[in-house]
């Protein structure tokens, strides 16, 4: 049974890919394994942000992991910013990182990475070894993007073992066994995305079913009329078996057998359907959360994030030659808790 840690960046509203390619598995496992899933609001400060928006998209992508189904019995479930020991570690860290490996990462030099750039873009993937270093994580399901991040988080985990004294579990990329990649359905060369310039192609998760109905009438097919799978020479007609194909648990190639001698239009529909079947109740689900509903979850999740991430800092401090820390008195809550409206 091995630790698993998810990450979502409040920087755009959710959209279908992050539903099929990070959710979905988070919640199918979350009764097998033990699970961390965090809102990582810190991370959407890296580039630039409004802060208003920082606070809704974390409430909302909170509670759109809750009408999915993040069960908060089984999953551990909070925001990143309520617990303190995420930034304690994250400049433990940085004392093990030497400057050069940071300026390497991929990521740094695609988002603009120059003398711009805020200081913490350089240190962002520190912060993300930090995130998962402080719940003695072993396996971090990430897409190919994250990949380096995850062997960087290994590299500073190995080497302050190696330098201070074992500390940290060294944890491993794992990737998903289907590797659905859902690609817009205006331009199919392109990854759906949240922050995808135009959104005539994105599916949001809460997107009302007409304006979801319409975007997937409106989609790019290709050429031809025969619905078969070839990603490569029919990328518009592939991605929306892939689609269906996810949301139905079928492969593709299946799917694509039940529309022979049938139109693109057919297909569509069909994608239509099964998008709202899927997202309509997820909404409703959505809309009875209330503020308190979400705010006591996530005050409740800091509250045992913060109890095993303190036991972690407190070992890495002693390690480096620190004190222990202060410790909270007994009975006190590790983080401070307010219920009630979104802070
Ligand atoms: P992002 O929204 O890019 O920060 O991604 C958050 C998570 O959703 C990551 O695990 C991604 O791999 C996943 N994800 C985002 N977009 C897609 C997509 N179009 N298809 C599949 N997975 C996706
Ligand atoms: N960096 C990840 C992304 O851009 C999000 C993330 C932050 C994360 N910390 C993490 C993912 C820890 C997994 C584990 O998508």
């Amino acid at each position: 049974m091995s630790r698993r840690i998810s990450g979502f960046k409040p920087t755009g509203p959710l959209q279908l890919g992050n539903y099929v390619g990070a959710i979905r598995p988070v919640v199918r496992g979350q009764h097998e394994q033990p699970t961390v899933a965090f809102i990582a609001d810190l991370h959407a400060l890296t580039v630039q942000h409004d802060p208003a928006l920082v606070q809704a998209l974390s409430r909302e992508v909170a509670g759109l992991l809750l009408a999915t189904g993040i069960d908060p019995g089984h999953a551990l479930l909070y925001r990143q910013s309520d617990v303190a020991a995420h930034l304690e570690l994250h400049y433990l860290l940085e004392c093990v990182t030497s400057y050069g490996e940071a300026h390497r990462m991929i990521q740094f030099k695609e988002k603009g990475g120059g003398g711009g750039s805020r200081l913490s873009l350089l240190t962002y993937p520190v912060l993300m070894a930090a995130d998962i270093l402080l719940h003695d994580i072993e396996e971090v399901p990430v897409g190919n993007d994250q990949r380096q991040h995850v062997e960087l988080t290994r590299d500073l985990a190995e080497r302050f073992n190696e330098r201070y004294g074992p500390t940290f579990t060294v944890p491993r990329a794992v990737h998903p066994a289907v590797a659905a990649r859902i690609a817009d359905l205006a331009e199919p060369g392109r990854k759906m995305g949240k922050t995808n310039a135009s959104t005539a192609g994105v599916l949001f998760l809460l997107d009302p079913p007409d304006v979801l109905r319409r975007k997937v009438m409106r989609a790019v097919t290709d050429t031809g009329t025969e619905v078969v799978y070839e990603p490569q020479q029919r990328p518009g007609v592939a991605n929306l078996l892939d689609i269906l194909g996810a949301l139905t648990d079928r492969d593709p190639r299946a799917v694509a057998g039940d529309f022979q001698g049938m139109g693109y239009g057919r297909l569509k529909t069909a994608v239509a359907d099964a998008v709202i079947a899927t997202l309509e109740p997820i909404q409703g689900r959505y809309r009875a959360l209330t503020d308190e509903d979400i705010e006591t979850v996530l005050a409740d999740g800091a509250e045992r994030a913060a109890e095993h991430a303190d036991r972690t800092v407190r070992r890495a401090r002693i390690a480096l030659g620190l004190t222990g820390g202060r410790r909270a008195p007994a009975g006190s809550p590790a983080t401070p808790v307010t219920a009630g409206r979104p802070r």
